[in-house]
């Protein structure tokens, strides 16, 4: 039986949960793959934490340089998170000619190129399921059995704890801050939770997954970013009187004019597949040219679901030797011509808070005209009135484009007479 020695760097949930598994699963890997995987090695500074795991304290390494010395060592699984030390323990293991699987969507999004060139080099797997979507096995799906279409776009909930929070604005209705609160007492969000709630966390798997949908490399510094921070619970309110659910999406597309990449708060329309994703849940809604739709569901993150996905890795590592890289020429930046769209196209809601008299609605109507946006419904609400006397004054407008309406916006609130934008919140159609 082939024999593969596992070290572990970072017990902490997704490192133990990848632990937990190994250990339970030997045998039936043993029987499914013929592959004895055992963990020879761990990182981990919290000694009294890995031994409550089960590691036999011989088995804790001191430093990255006993793990990249260990002959018994064959692949290394790296679940720290952040950039550094994570990044030189990466580099140092594939020098050492050690397969790599990761979960980390920072490091991978932001240097995927340098560690791509070191595994190629070294002939070393770099293996990174794990890194986005959690269990959820999108990665693969993009590169082993969606590559014959041609990736037109796809739509993603790829935050768990955004999805969470906004979840449960809309089922209690309750303040942002308030969810937030609890969110963290539950565990869900981090106790500093802005690479979540800002965004950022999606901005980087959505640099992985459409870098390999769209064979060209995505930087993330390449995504519009917007976070949840600024979502009132009253424009989810107002969004379920016109059937739309808010949830922050990940989207990419691939069209004819170029790319367009970005994570925002999004309205879709409760029908829609994704509206039903809900709490911690996330899923991927890719479209391509042949297979049309696909949806994949599950749990983004967790000990398990996540060390699911490492675990995949390990035993996809350990029973090829013709590793796969990157589905496009792995660059630094994107390849020559690359065009992306910041002036993209969508439907908008948006609120005003407006004085309730004659003339305001003209006033609001000759600023979309003249910024070319055609209103599809309108709504005046009086339940609850504002606490200024002002009225929310409620526009979805037809598919228009991102600087058209970033121009009625400036133009509304340089009026004094007018009203003021409340908010503006894309409506995917
Ligand atoms: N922080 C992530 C989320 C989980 O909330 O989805 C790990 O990617």
């Amino acid at each position: 039986m082939k024999k593969v020695g596992v070290a572990i760097l970072g017990l902490g949930v997704v490192g133990g949960g990848t632990y937990k598994i190994l250990k339970e699963h030997r045998e039936l890997y043993q029987k499914s793959y013929k592959i004895d995987l055992t963990v020879e090695a761990v990182l981990e500074r919290n000694r009294e934490r890995a031994v409550s795991l089960g590691v036999e304290p011989e088995k804790i390494a001191a430093n990255i340089q006993e793990i990249c010395s260990n002959p018994d060592v064959d692949i290394v699984v790296e679940v720290m998170g952040g950039v550094e030390p994570a990044k030189s323990f990466v580099l140092d293991c594939l020098h050492a000619g050690k397969s790599v699987v990761t979960s980390n969507k920072e490091l991978f999004c932001k240097y995927n190129h340098e560690l791509e060139v070191a595994a190629k080099k070294n002939h070393c797997g770099l293996f990174y399921e794990a890194s986005c979507v959690g269990g959820v096995p999108v990665i693969r799906a993009l590169l082993d059995n969606l590559q014959g279409n041609k990736i037109l776009s796809m739509m993603g909930i790829i935050n768990g704890t955004t999805n969470y929070i906004l979840t449960k604005m809309a089922a209690e209705g309750a303040a942002y801050e308030e969810v937030l609160k609890e969110a963290q007492k539950l565990g869900y969000a981090e106790a500093n939770p802005s690479a979540d709630v800002e965004g950022y966390d999606a901005t980087y798997k959505l640099s992985i997954l459409s870098s390999l949908a769209f064979h060209t490399k995505i930087p993330y510094t390449k995504i519009y970013r917007e976070g949840i921070t600024n979502i009132a619970v009253a424009d989810i309110e107002y969004g379920k009187k016109f059937g739309y659910v808010l949830k922050l999406l990940a989207i990419g597309k691939n069209g004819d004019n170029g790319i367009e990449v970005r994570v925002h708060p999004s309205f879709i329309k409760s029908t829609h597949p994704l509206a039903s994703v809900n709490d911690s849940y996330n899923a991927v809604y890719i479209t391509g040219d042949c297979v049309e739709d696909v949806m994949l569901y599950g749990r983004g993150a967790g000990a398990l679901p996540t060390g699911s996905a490492i675990v995949g890795d390990i035993i996809y590592c350990a029973t090829h030797t013709n590793y796969q890289y990157s589905t496009f020429k792995n660059t630094e930046g994107p390849a020559p011509g690359t065009k992306f769209i910041d002036n993209f196209e969508s439907a908008y809601y948006i609120r005003l808070n407006a004085t309730d008299k004659p003339g305001v609605l003209a006033k609001v109507s000759s600023v979309f005209a003249k910024c070319k946006i055609s209103v599809a419904q309108m709504s005046q609400q009086r339940d609850p009135a504002c606490e200024d006397g002002t009225v929310p004054l409620i526009f979805i407008t037809h598919v228009t484009h991102e600087n058209n309406v970033n121009r009625a916006v400036k133009l509304i609130n340089e009026s004094d007479e007018i009203a003021k934008v409340a908010a503006v919140i894309r409506v995917v159609s």
